[in-house]
Formats: C-alpha cells, sequence, structure tokens
C-alpha cells in the first residue's frame, strides 16, 4: 500500500486536513486540490503547510482544465473527493453555485480521471464524502412495523407545534436508525446536489476506469471545522455564539434529533473506506448511531464552554424542510469496513469547546 499517491480535493478542510495526516503510513505521496473558499478558510487564507511529502495545489474543482492537470500530474490510486458547497440552507439560495460545484465539480473530476487512466495512471479507487442529507428525513416505523422516509412536515404542521412527521391514514410513526435501504428523499438543493455525485460515480465507474466508495456523513463535528462559516456546522456556529457572549436560539421545541459523528472517527471511515481490499458495494452509512437532541448538546456544550448552562431558548421558530430525526444505522460500515466509531459524544464535545475556546483566544474574533 506504500507505494501509492492520494488525491484529495476539498483537503485543506475540516475533514480533509484530518485526512491527509491519517493517510501518510498508507500511502508514498498526497496532493491536496483545494480552492481555499473564503467562506471556509476566509478572505486572506494562505496555503497551508502539510510538510512531508504532500503537494498542495490551489484549485477549484470547476476549473477543468486545472483538475485535469493535476490529477494527471498526480497519477492517484486513492481519490478523496470532499471539496463541496456544503450550507444546507445556502443552497436554496444559491442554486446555481451549489449545482456547480459539487454536481459539475464531479464530473470534470471523473473526466480528468478518464484522460489519467489513458495516460497510464493506474485504476484508482474514489472515496466519496457523500451525506446523509440525501435521505431526506429519517427513518420511521408505522405501527404495522413497515419501515418508511418520515414524509415532510408542512408550515402549518411546524406552526401548531406538531412536529413529529405523520403519515396519513397510518397512525403514529416511530423514529428509528436510517439504514442505507431506505429510498433518498433528498429535502434541500444541497442534498439534491450530494445524491447526484454518488450517481454519477457509480455510473460513470461502472466503465471501469475507477472504482468507488460512497460514505455517508451525518452531523459531523470537532475540532477545525470553520468557526467562522455561519452556513454549516450546527456546534461550530453554536461555540461561536457563546464564545462571542450571544444566547443560543434553539428551534422547535428543542427536541430534534441528530446522530454527531466525531471528526477523527469520520477520517478513520474514510482511510478504512480507501484501504479495504474490495471497496463497500452501495453506499455505507457513517455516524456515531446515537440520538442526540439538540438541546442535550446545547447544554453539554455551553457548559464545556464555561457558559451557564441554560443560556438558551428554545422558540418554537423552524426552517421549512428541516429534518426532524436523523441517526444512522451504522451495522454496514462494521460489517463491511470493519470500523465503529471511537470517540463519545462526551468526549468530542470537551475536545471541540476547548478547541474553540483557545482558537477564540488566539483570533480575538471568529
Ligand atoms: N461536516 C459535515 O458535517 C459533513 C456531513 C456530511 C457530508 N460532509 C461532506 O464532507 C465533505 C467535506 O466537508 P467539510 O466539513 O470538511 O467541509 P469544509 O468546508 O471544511 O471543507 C471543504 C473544503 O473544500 C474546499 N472547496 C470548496 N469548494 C471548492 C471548489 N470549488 N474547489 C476546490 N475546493 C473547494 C474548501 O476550501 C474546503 O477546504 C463535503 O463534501 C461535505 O459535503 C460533511
Amino acid at each position: 500500500m506504500t507505494d501509492r499517491t492520494a488525491f484529495i480535493t476539498g483537503g485543506a478542510g475540516f475533514i480533509g486536513s484530518r485526512l491527509v495526516a491519517a493517510l501518510r503510513p498508507h500511502v508514498s505521496r498526497i496532493v491536496v486540490f483545494d480552492n481555499l473558499h473564503p467562506q471556509v478558510h476566509g478572505a486572506d487564507a494562505q496555503p497551508p503547510s502539510f510538510g512531508g511529502e504532500t503537494e498542495f495545489i490551489r484549485g477549484d474543482v470547476t476549473d477543468a482544465e486545472a483538475l485535469r492537470e493535476a490529477v494527471c500530474a498526480a497519477k492517484p490510486s486513492l481519490v478523496f473527493h470532499l471539496a463541496a458547497e456544503t450550507g444546507t440552507g445556502q443552497s436554496y439560495d444559491e442554486p446555481a453555485r451549489y449545482n456547480n460545484v459539487n454536481v459539475m465539480g464531479t464530473a470534470w473530476l471523473i473526466e480528468a480521471l478518464r484522460v489519467a487512466r489513458k495516460g497510464g495512471a493506474p485504476k484508482c479507487r474514489v472515496v466519496l464524502a457523500g451525506s446523509r442529507a440525501v435521505y431526506g428525513e429519517g427513518a420511521y416505523r408505522t405501527p404495522e412495523g413497515d419501515l418508511v422516509v418520515g414524509p415532510v412536515r408542512t408550515p402549518e404542521d411546524l406552526s401548531a407545534g406538531r412536529y413529529l412527521p405523520v403519515l396519513q391514514g397510518r397512525g403514529a410513526l416511530t423514529p428509528c436508525p436510517t439504514p442505507e435501504a431506505l429510498t433518498p428523499a433528498p429535502a434541500s438543493v444541497y442534498a439534491s446536489t450530494k445524491l447526484m455525485q454518488e450517481y454519477l460515480l457509480e455510473q460513470c465507474g461502472a466503465e471501469g476506469d475507477y472504482e468507488v466508495a460512497i460514505l455517508r456523513f451525518q452531523n459531523v463535528y470537532g475540532p477545525g471545522q470553520s468557526l467562522r462559516n455561519p452556513y454549516t456546522g450546527v456546534l461550530s456556529i453554536f461555540s461561536s455564539q457563546v464564545l462571542s457572549g450571544r444566547a443560543l436560539e434553539i428551534y422547535e421545541d428543542g427536541e430534534i434529533v441528530r446522530d454527531f459523528v466525531f471528526v477523527d472517527d469520520v477520517v478513520s471511515s474514510l482511510v478504512a473506506a480507501g484501504t479495504a481490499e474490495t471497496p463497500p458495494s452501495g453506499p455505507v452509512n457513517i455516524g456515531s448511531g446515537y440520538p442526540a437532541t439538540i438541546r442535550e448538546v446545547a447544554e453539554t456544550l455551553l457548559e464545556r464552554l464555561g457558559a451557564t448552562r441554560s443560556n438558551y431558548s428554545v422558540s418554537g421558530k423552524f426552517r421549512p424542510g428541516d429534518i426532524r430525526y436523523a441517526v444512522a444505522d451504522i451495522s454496514r460500515a462494521t460489517s463491511l469496513l470493519g470500523w465503529t466509531p471511537k470517540v463519545s459524544l462526551d468526549e468530542g464535545l470537551t475536545s471541540l469547546a476547548d478547541w474553540a475556546k483557545e482558537t477564540y483566544a488566539r483570533e480575538g474574533r471568529l
């Protein structure tokens, strides 16, 4: 496994930069291709210095020529595709940009891999940083035990405080962990673009230029997630708000459920998908498997950041299209990749809070 090159799009980001360090024992060279998006890295971002056998190329995945040149020069045997626009709410306002980067960027990557292969590059494996957003609402069981996608909640229900999804005529639904077999039902532009990434990679990979591993991450959190990007990463956004003295506002009744998975666990899943003898067939969920309410996580985070545990309000506000219950069934990740999450929510939140406090103290602003 050592005489190999890994190519990482988005490798300067939150997950990507930790992946670089974790991959070193597995490959001889790493090429990071990243445009240092100002929304993530700030307006005056300088190229990161990774050290070791790691080359950084500042480039955009929508620049077909630059991407092709970089892939052909790298001749990678492993590609991790992480570069993306990642804000769910922002994606409604900028559907063209989200499509251009996430969908077209993936298409250009596929074409670049084809050209590289014709030029003598080895058949490679592409690991996609996919998202659980492709499911839309999480999975539920009907009273008869059928597994269904939770229906989208209407603004009328939400404004009347009826937060649980209702399937007309089927009685009360019970939320349960989402398995990969659940039919995708993306509920945002971002989610649709993440599903298109999967489809493109699977459909074009069938021609044999590369093999594919698709991981669907739940909410990833931990040190290093941009504290200045207001569009993504609820726990980073909460951390910035607390550290700048603002009270937290929690939507609905505070009981929205998410599966928060620590960044190092996500990185180990990427390494496992890249190094497994054969790639898992079909998408694989990556999460903690633990259902955490936003209220519970906010209280712990407030405490770890040194603020008053109750410094939040539950406002009853809601966002149309928001998901009520999202928890991963991670049994396929364990059986196919031998992967399990190692970091508990408690440890992970302490680590995030310590890092956020240090960063805030060092930079004086976020
Ligand atoms: N963080 C999460 O909770 C989460 C959950 C599910 C899926 N994902 C997926 O994981 C991947 C990485 O997410 P992250 O949390 O590390 O985000 P991030 O924003 O920290 O990292 C993304 C990186 O991609 C780069 N980038 C953005 N647009 C680019 C472009 N046009 N060309 C080249 N580089 C570009 C950015 O500069 C950044 O360094 C994304 O594909 C995201 O959809 C993340």
